[in-house]
């Protein structure tokens, strides 16, 4: 049996959510999060601000948990935007980046007076400006760049250098700026390049934001525009797998040392964003499923658990970024070590989330823990199949515990639901 290092996410403290809690379960742990945030901080000048990815953790207790910590939010939807403002967030420290904002989108962003929106096609210049117009505002934006050399680094998910709905290529920007400029209900105040998720390489890192830095300090120059705002994205990863390292977080800090000394003086009056939600969510958390049943077919052994794909649908390489088990572990008394594939309770061979791992002989009313699941966990799955409730998500701070979402009940699959004919009794 091994144990977690962090005392919040131990075996005995998970037995005793469980008990209070019951499962499947995701469970939090706030002091994990703050060292997260404190690490990557170290890494930049204290210029730059850290804006937390919604996206990765939606959870109003966690945004809070993160605004606590000094953080800024970048949202994705009108419903991130609606909770991050529900969380506290101060729409002056608000950016929205979604490559299809709604009319209805754009509309709430713009009568809340977040910061910036991140534009990323030529329409949506003419539409925040006719929005805008009807407000009576000049809203800001700042043009969402998808650069034309191809990214060097093992990023799962590139998100620039390639053809994608993300962002505007170079060879557009022209017109792209020249039109936001003409615009009079409009300001453009920068430039957003996010270039792709879960990069282990410190040095990519440092070689894109360099990158990232020149792009937009030329583009500024060339156009005459006050660099106001510059977006440099993230995509700081976590090692899931054997194979994968650890960020190196001081060959990090000592680049963008250096990318800052070449370039810290063009960007003395730009506010500068790094964006995160993996690395700083993802070591917090983990999915808990209790072991239902245990059963042998074919030569092989299953441990079928309450909690599965629909839960945690990354653990089941349902997700594009996750393609290998990961770490997982038994509480129970099981001991030595067989080749299990552990399921949830759906009736898709899919729903597998540890597929041909070791762990110890697993019971009935035993517990399997999945690491590193505080980031696109529930989130990032598929909740609506086979009509399950969701997991309730604990967080443990300072071994008090607070219930960030309930669990759910069978009677919410029918929530919003317009039956044909009356009949049924809730
Ligand atoms: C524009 C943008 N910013 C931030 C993120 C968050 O990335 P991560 O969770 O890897 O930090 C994403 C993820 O897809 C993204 O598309």
């Amino acid at each position: 049996m091994t144990t977690s290092k962090h005392t919040a996410l131990s075996d005995a403290s998970i037995e005793q959510a469980v008990e209070r809690f019951g499962t499947p379960l995701y469970l939090y742990d706030a002091a994990v999060v703050e060292q997260k945030v404190t690490e990557l901080r170290s890494c930049f000048p204290e210029q730059a601000e850290l804006f937390y990815s919604f996206k990765c953790n939606p959870l109003v207790g966690i945004a809070q948990l993160l605004l606590r910590q000094g953080c800024r939010v970048e949202v994705a939807s009108g419903g991130e935007l609606t909770a991050a403002l529900h969380a506290g967030y101060d729409p002056s420290n608000i950016v929205f980046t979604s490559p299809g904002k709604t009319e209805e989108e754009l509309r709430l962003a713009i009568r809340s007076g977040i910061y910036c929106i991140n534009i990323e096609n030529m329409n949506e210049i003419a539409l925040v400006d006719q929005i805008a117009a009807q407000h009576g505002k000049t809203v800001d934006i700042a043009i969402r760049i998808n650069p034309d050399e191809p990214q060097q680094h093992a990023a799962s998910i590139k998100m620039s250098g390639v053809p994608s709905q993300f962002g505007m290529d170079p060879s557009f920007l022209p017109e792209a700026i020249e039109t936001a400029l003409r615009m009079a209900n409009i300001r453009l105040i920068g430039f957003h390049i996010y270039l792709g998720t879960q990069i282990l390489q410190a040095e990519a890192i440092v070689r894109h934001f360099g990158q990232s830095i020149r792009t937009a300090v030329e583009l500024a120059d060339r156009y005459g525009l006050e660099l106001r705002f510059l977006d440099i994205g993230g995509g700081f990863g976590v090692p899931y797998f054997p194979k994968e390292t650890a960020l190196d977080l001081s060959a990090l800090q000592q680049g963008i040392a250096q990318v800052w000394q070449e370039w810290g003086s063009n960007l003395a009056n730009t506010r500068l964003a790094v964006e995160s939600g993996r690395f700083l969510m993802a070591e917090s958390g983990v999915f808990v499923s209790k072991v239902l049943y245990t059963k042998e077919s074919k030569g092989s052994h299953y441990v079928i658990g309450d909690g599965g794909s629909h839960q945690h649908a990354s653990s089941a390489f349902l997700g594009r970024y996750i393609r290998s088990n990961f770490p997982m572990r038994v509480i129970g008394e099981g001991v030595g070590e067989q080749e299990v594939t552990v399921t949830g309770p759906l009736c898709t061979s899919t729903d597998v989330i540890g597929n041909k791992v070791n762990l110890p002989l697993a019971s009935a009313g035993d517990l399997i823990v999945v690491e590193k699941s505080g980031a696109y966990g529930l989130t990032h799955s598929p909740t609506m199949f086979l009509s399950h409730p969701v997991p309730a998500e604990v967080l443990i701070d300072h071994e008090r515990h607070y219930v960030l979402r309930e669990r759910g009940q069978f009677s919410d699959c029918l929530r919003g639901q317009h039956p044909l004919a009356e009949g049924v009794t809730l």
